[in-house]
């Protein structure tokens, strides 16, 4: 018989435990940087170096860091299902923990791409990119994160995966940002929905919802004991 289908959601408060700051928590990303300063196309046109370096410092910080026990139990949760995880993060801790089926809705950290054709995706050799770095067509790199403004093609792709799910699990996201906070309105009617986080949510307009309200580490774990078979 063919695995039953998990599609996990996703946010910065995965990554938390493993020490990323989230965005919109008290002390995170978004208190210490303006996002009309270094996340808009905007910005990158106004101060590419003030942008390249906000990113050069994240990708730093993500070769200092590990995956944690909540990564690690979506990998345990692939034994029993098949588990697709749609992640607005920018790193690689799903990949690195081992989880096998990742799509990255808002880019990724270790990624940078052309200026002059999106098409030209590179894996950057380290954590630093150069003003002056350029692609073989001779235009300046930039990261391969979708900033905002700018469209996330992996919608379409993503609802269509939600509209799937037999589960649907969202661990660590403030569901502020769309399109990446409606895919839980395409579950199907009667999928049960998981949510784990610790923070205070606004989740009335999620039908059949199991609220976990913990830090994604030991929710992660009581949500693999609930869906063992
Ligand atoms: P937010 O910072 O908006 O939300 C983080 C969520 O994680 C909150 O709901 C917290 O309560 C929760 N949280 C904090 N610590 C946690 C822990 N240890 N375990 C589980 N949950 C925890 O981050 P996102 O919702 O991911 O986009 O933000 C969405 C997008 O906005 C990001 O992808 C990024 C940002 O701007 C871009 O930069 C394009």
């Amino acid at each position: 018989m063919s695995k039953q289908r998990i599609v996990v959601l996703t946010g910065a408060g995965i990554s938390a435990e493993s020490g990323i700051s989230t965005f919109r928590d008290s002390g995170g990303l978004w208190e210490k940087h303006d996002i009309m300063d270094v996340a808009t196309p905007q910005a990158f046109e106004r101060d590419p170096a003030l942008v390249i370096e906000f990113y050069n410092q994240r990708r730093k910080q993500l070769y200092e860091v590990e995956p944690n026990e909540a990564h690690y139990a979506l990998v345990e949760l692939e034994k029993y299902y098949d588990v697709r995880i749609i992640t607005q993060n920018v790193d690689d801790l799903h990949e690195r923990a081992g989880s096998t089926q990742v799509m990255h809705l808002h880019g990724e950290l270790k990624k940078v791409r052309s200026t002059a054709d999106e098409q030209l995706v590179y894996t950057l050799d380290g954590w630093e990119l150069r003003l002056g770095d350029t692609c073989e067509k001779g235009s300046q790199l930039r990261p391969h994160i979708v900033w905002f403004g700018e469209p996330v093609d992996m919608i379409p792709l993503a609802a269509e995966l939600s509209s799937t799910a037999d589960v649907f699990v969202i661990i660590g996201t403030s569901l502020n940002v769309y399109p990446a906070a409606g895919l839980v309105d395409y579950v199907r009617p009667g999928t049960p929905v998981y949510l784990i986080d610790p923070g205070p949510m606004q989740v009335s307009h999620i039908p059949r919802l199991t609220l976990i309200r913990e830090k994604a580490g030991t929710g992660t774990k009581k949500l693999l004991k609930e869906l063992m078979p």
